[in-house]
């Protein structure tokens, strides 16, 4: 398999902020522990964090991210305006989403809040997470997971029905490089954009596959299910309830139920 090199895309990058500074090392506990680390160290924005293998991969509800050899992991410091943190997970799926169908020729799906599938088995994750220094900056972190070179039959046992990877989609290798350098810069162009006006929640909810659809949603200990009517203003799931009442849900694990 080739490896990544963090020279080689650094220097194919033609992005102003983010990948202007990249801290790449082969093995890392989690991208998004070691994002925390320079932030602490006021690494600038638009930083990435890159492996190629993690040891504790982070995913959403406190779950593992499995993450061996072949995987894209990564993690983009960003030190946004404080309503641009509800949009970075639909800003980093659309970036994810365009990539992997430009660079691997493949259509892929998304699901709120953060899934991105191919033919309903999930393909790669966004984790987001942001907050403030004690000086008053916020900081946020966008980190990507995509099973890119992956054999999903060495996946845990419980991974492996709901799991697949580009490779073996397309039935080919595919270059991590080429994908991570057009993620960064899409996420770049997606982040500039959001910040000059354009809101891009109209094109996010089109592409959704949990939108028109029924669905169950956990949340914590709460259960929700209802008609997915809707994405709101800050990225959040309206659901009308059976009773006809409707709630707005900002996190949770969507099943969407057979139409
Ligand atoms: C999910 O649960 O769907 C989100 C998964 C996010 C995984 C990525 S891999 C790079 C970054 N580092 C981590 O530890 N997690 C995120």
């Amino acid at each position: 398999m080739l490896p990544i090199s963090a020279d080689r895309i650094a220097a194919a990058l033609n992005t102003q902020k983010i990948g202007g500074r990249i801290v790449y090392r082969p093995l890392m506990t989690s991208t998004m522990v070691v994002a925390q680390e320079e932030i602490a160290a006021a690494s600038p924005h638009g930083s990435v964090i890159l492996c190629q293998r993690q040891e504790h991969g982070i995913g959403r509800m406190q779950r593992q991210w499995i993450s061996p050899e072949g995987g894209v992991y990564l993690s983009v410091i960003l030190y946004p305006p404080e309503y641009v943190c509800s949009a970075l997970t639909m800003l980093a799926s659309l970036a994810v989403a365009d990539s992997i169908e430009e660079v691997c020729g493949c259509s892929v799906d998304l699901k709120w809040p953060n899934d991105v599938l191919i033919g309903n088995k999930k393909v790669s994750g966004i984790l987001a997470c942001s907050g403030m220094l004690r000086e008053g900056t916020l900081w946020a972190v966008v980190g990507i997971g995509i099973n890119a070179n992956i054999d999903t039959a060495e996946l845990p046992e419980d991974l492996r029905t709901t799991v697949t990877s580009l490779s073996e989609t397309c039935g080919r290798e595919i270059s991590r490089e080429q994908l991570i350098i057009k993620i960064l810069q899409e996420l770049e162009r997606r982040y500039q954009q959001f910040l000059a006006g354009e809101m891009m929640w109209a094109e996010w909810e089109k592409r959704l596959i949990t939108i028109g659809r029924e669905v169950v949603v956990h949340d914590n200990s709460q259960t929700y299910s209802g008609f997915a009517e809707s994405i709101d203003k800050d990225g959040a799931l309206v659901i009308r309830r059976e009773n006809g009442k409707l709630v707005t849900l900002s996190a949770g694990d969507v099943t969407l139920k057979e139409n």
